[in-house]
């Protein structure tokens, strides 16, 4: 499929995706919730690829939320859809077994926060600015904002943020945990590509097994999700990869994974 607001490129098994309205600040209107539905789907499922890298287009913003022009016409029905279609996307990115990295290059606000949250690890430039301004416009964040936030960060100070609607800065965002990273904007997508890398060059099965224990462990109890990491945990001893990393590590060599 040819993209109208994305770019799409795939090199040595990365596929660098960039968000790409800039003169909107990058703000997700339908046909990029669309764009990125059929990205994501692409993702999942193409061997070929083994990790995402997002951005946004631009040295200014990474995603300046939801598209204001479409909330500001929809119903009770269509906002409800629209948020749903848009949280699955978000899922399918969240859950497509592949590691995948935001670098964050300017505003991510709103739906662009909870993009960023989507993702596996958030690193940001040094003039990101964070916030989930929702409420300043009469609405709340309908992209799993108000349950991803609490998750990453604790429920009072994504309070704070979700209630407030004000900005922060990427020092902040650090402090608090919403990033893993802070580098210069000059260095942003370098540094990002640097550490998916340095996943990529990991166990292939157990990377991807790692990501599945973590995001469906979540969402149940200690004890299910404890269960979930011994049953991979178990799995993983018939990868020939388990072998391969084991063995290496005994002969004192580096090992070579075959991703099976
Ligand atoms: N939806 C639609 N358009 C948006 C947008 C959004 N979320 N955010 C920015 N834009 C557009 C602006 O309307 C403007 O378009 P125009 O040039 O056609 O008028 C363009 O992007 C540049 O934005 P501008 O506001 O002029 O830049 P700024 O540097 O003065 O301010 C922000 C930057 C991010 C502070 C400001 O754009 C803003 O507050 N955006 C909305 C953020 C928000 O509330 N997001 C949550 C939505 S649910």
């Amino acid at each position: 499929m040819a993209y109208q607001t994305i770019l799409f490129e795939v090199r040595d098994s990365v596929a660098f995706v960039t968000i790409n309205r800039p003169d909107k600040l990058n703000a997700l209107n339908d046909q990029v919730v669309e764009d990125l539905r059929d990205a994501t789907e692409r993702i999942a499922t193409d061997a070929s690829i083994r990790g995402v890298l997002i951005t946004g287009a631009g040295s200014k913003a990474f995603i300046a939320g939801a598209d204001i022009g479409d909330l500001a016409k929809q119903g009770p029905f269509d906002g409800k859809a629209r948020a749903l279609r848009g949280q699955a996307v978000l899922r399918r990115l969240e859950t497509c077994g592949k590691p995948v990295v935001a670098a964050i290059n300017g505003f991510a606000l709103g739906g662009g926060c909870e993009l960023a949250l989507a993702c596996h690890i958030r690193v940001a430039s040094e003039n990101a600015k964070f916030g989930q301004p929702e409420v300043k416009l009469g609405i709340i964040p309908g992209y799993a904002g108000t349950q991803r936030l609490p998750r990453l960060v604790g429920k009072g100070v994504a309070l704070q943020l979700i209630l407030g609607g004000e900005m922060i800065d990427a020092q902040e965002a650090y402090r608090i945990g919403l990033v893993n990273k802070i580098v210069s904007q000059e260095q942003l997508l370098s540094e990002a590509e640097k550490l998916l890398r340095g996943i990529l060059a990991q166990g292939p099965v157990a990377v991807s097994l790692a990501l599945e224990a973590v995001e469906r462990g979540l969402d149940t109890t200690l004890d299910e999700g404890s269960n979930l990491e011994a049953n991979l945990f178990g799995l993983l001893a018939s990868s020939r990869d388990m072998k391969e990393g084991l063995t290496a590590f005994l002969e004192k060599r580096p090992p070579k994974f075959e991703g099976r």
